[in-house]
C-alpha cells in the first residue's frame, strides 16, 4: 500500500471533471492497485471519503467509509463503498444543512445544502453494479464526494459565507447545536 498525496485547494486537479473508467481500466491491475492506496489514504488522514482526483488521478472514482470517525464524532457509520463512476439522482426536493469539511480544503468548515434522498448508481471496484438510495447524512456524503469528480468543492456550495469557521471554533462554537440536528436527522432517514 502507498500512501498518496492530497491535493489541496488552489490545485487545479481540484477543478477538472474527472474522466470516466471503462470496465478495461477498471479491471487493470494499475486501478485495482490505486483503489487499495485510495482506501488506505483515506482511513489515514480519517476523511469521510476521498476522489481520485484529490490524490491527483482524474477519474471517477471515490471511495466512502465512515467507522467512528474522530472527525465526525456525529456521523452514522457507512460501511466502505467504493464507487466507479457515479450518478446520483435526487428522489425528492427534501434537502437539510450539513456541516462539511474536506480533506483538500485545510482548517475550514461551512454549511452546505444537500439533498435529503438520492438514488446512487454506480460500479463496485469489481465493475458490479451498485443501485442504492441515500437518505439524511449519508447522502451528504455521498453529494460531497461526487461533487470532487465533478470538480466541485464544498466551498461553491455555502451559500451563506459567515457559518465559514475553522476547525477549532467549529467545536467551540457550533458542534454541540450540529451534533443535535444530526441525532434529529438520523432519526427522521435512519442514517
Ligand atoms: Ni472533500
Amino acid at each position: 500500500m502507498t500512501l498518496l498525496k492530497i491535493a489541496q485547494i488552489g490545485h487545479p486537479v481540484l477543478r477538472q471533471p474527472a474522466a470516466e473508467v471503462t470496465p478495461q481500466q477498471l479491471q487493470s491491475q494499475e486501478v485495482q492497485t490505486f483503489i487499495d492506496d485510495l482506501v488506505e489514504t483515506m482511513r489515514d488522514a480519517q476523511g469521510a471519503g476521498l476522489a481520485a482526483n484529490q490524490v491527483h488521478v482524474p477519474l471517477r472514482i471515490c471511495a466512502i467509509e465512515v467507522k467512528d470517525n474522530p472527525r465526525y464524532p456525529y456521523k452514522p457509520n457507512i460501511p466502505l463503498t467504493v464507487l466507479v463512476n457515479p450518478k446520483l439522482t435526487p428522489l425528492s426536493d427534501e434537502t437539510f444543512e450539513n456541516y462539511e469539511g474536506c480533506l483538500s480544503v485545510p482548517d475550514l468548515r461551512g454549511v452546505v445544502r444537500r439533498h435529503a434522498e438520492l438514488k446512487v448508481e454506480a460500479w463496485d471496484r469489481f465493475g458490479d453494479p451498485i443501485d442504492a438510495v441515500m437518505r439524511g447524512v449519508t447522502a451528504g456524503t455521498f453529494q460531497h464526494e461526487c461533487d470532487h469528480l465533478d470538480g466541485k468543492l464544498f466551498l461553491d456550495r455555502v451559500e451563506d459565507p459567515t457559518t465559514l469557521c475553522t476547525w477549532k471554533e467549529f467545536g467551540r462554537q457550533h458542534e454541540a447545536a450540529f451534533r443535535e440536528r444530526v441525532i434529529a436527522l438520523v432519526e427522521k432517514w435512519g442514517s
